[in-house]
């Protein structure tokens, strides 16, 4: 029998996916990860779904890439294979994908979890990438958006000496953007994902681009291309809604159009 290794409900606006490999600590092999971006590319498109929430559970978010699956590997295999390039698919879903991240979140799970927009951590929860253990590196942004995130001084330990960041530290070098009691974090993220997709649809859209470019294009480039996303929106309804509606003191009804 084929397991089912992504699981989705939706629940007022908000998508809650659940990531299925629990005996294996929700290891990331090639299946898991189609099958989690074909899920994440449905819900994009789906009008009921104004955001996302990605999570595994309480043990853990996602201990890496499946080592089992890849360790008689060539070079020249996994170049062929290319079996990190689904994960790219992640940064074309335009509506806020929020990780909800509990217990181990290592290697390809954390470069899963960097791939999202927001992170909600519980307590337990620990952020690391030990590749440096399997004789390899960091192959899915665990070099490029670490850095980012967390500076070069800490990024360096974690990349050369697998050192593991608490929750605590977590959120204190910017990686993660709140951490609640364990018995929490799930509800803390849906509630989050809940207040967002109340919001004007095509606007989140824009910003979430526009704050991801910022990671990836000089600071000119990605102020011109703020600039016209900004007036771009003035085509839009909710522009006019969300402006007219400020203006008679009554809340905006989003269209999204
Ligand atoms: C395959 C894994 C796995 C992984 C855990 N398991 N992590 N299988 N790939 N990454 C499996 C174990 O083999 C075991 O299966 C079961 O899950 C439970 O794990 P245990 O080790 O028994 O649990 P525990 O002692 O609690 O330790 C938990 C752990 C440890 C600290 C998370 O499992 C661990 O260190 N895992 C590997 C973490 C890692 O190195 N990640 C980076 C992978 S490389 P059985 O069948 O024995 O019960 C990577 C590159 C990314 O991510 C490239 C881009 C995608």
């Amino acid at each position: 029998m084929t397991e089912t290794l992504i699981l989705t409900e939706i629940e007022d606006g908000v998508a809650l996916v659940r990531l299925n490999r629990p005996k294996a600590m929700h290891a990331l092999n090639t299946a898991l990860i189609v099958a989690l971006m074909d899920a994440l590319d449905v819900l994009d498109k789906d009008d009921d779904v104004g955001a996302i929430v990605l999570t595994g559970d309480v043990r853990a978010f996602a201990a890496g890439a499946d080592i089992k699956e890849m360790q008689d590997a060539s070079a020249v295999e996994m170049l062929q294979k290319d079996h990190i390039a689904p994960f790219d698919r992640i940064r074309k879903i335009g509506k806020p994908v929020i990780a909800a991240v509990s217990g181990w979140c290592l290697g390809g799970g954390n470069e899963l979890a960097m791939s999202c927009d927001i992170i909600v951590a519980s307590e337990s929860a620990k952020f690391g990438q030990p590749e440096i253990n399997l004789g390899v590196m960091p192959g899915a942004g665990g070099t490029q958006r670490l850095t980012r995130a967390v500076g070069k001084a800490v990024a360096m330990e974690m990349v050369l000496n697998n050192r593991t960041l608490s929750a605590d530290e977590a959120l204190h070098y910017g990686l993660v953007n709140r951490v609640v009691p364990v018995e929490r974090y799930l509800e803390e993220a849906r509630a989050l994902a809940k207040e967002i997709a109340t919001r004007a649809p095509l606007a989140i859209r824009a910003g979430k681009k526009a704050v991801n470019r910022a990671l990836e294009t000089h600071l000119a480039d990605g102020i011109t291309e703020e600039r016209q996303s900004f007036y771009s929106l003035f085509s839009t309804d909710d522009q006019n809604e969300g402006m007219k509606a400020f203006a008679e003191k009554r809340k905006a009804k989003w269209k999204g159009k």
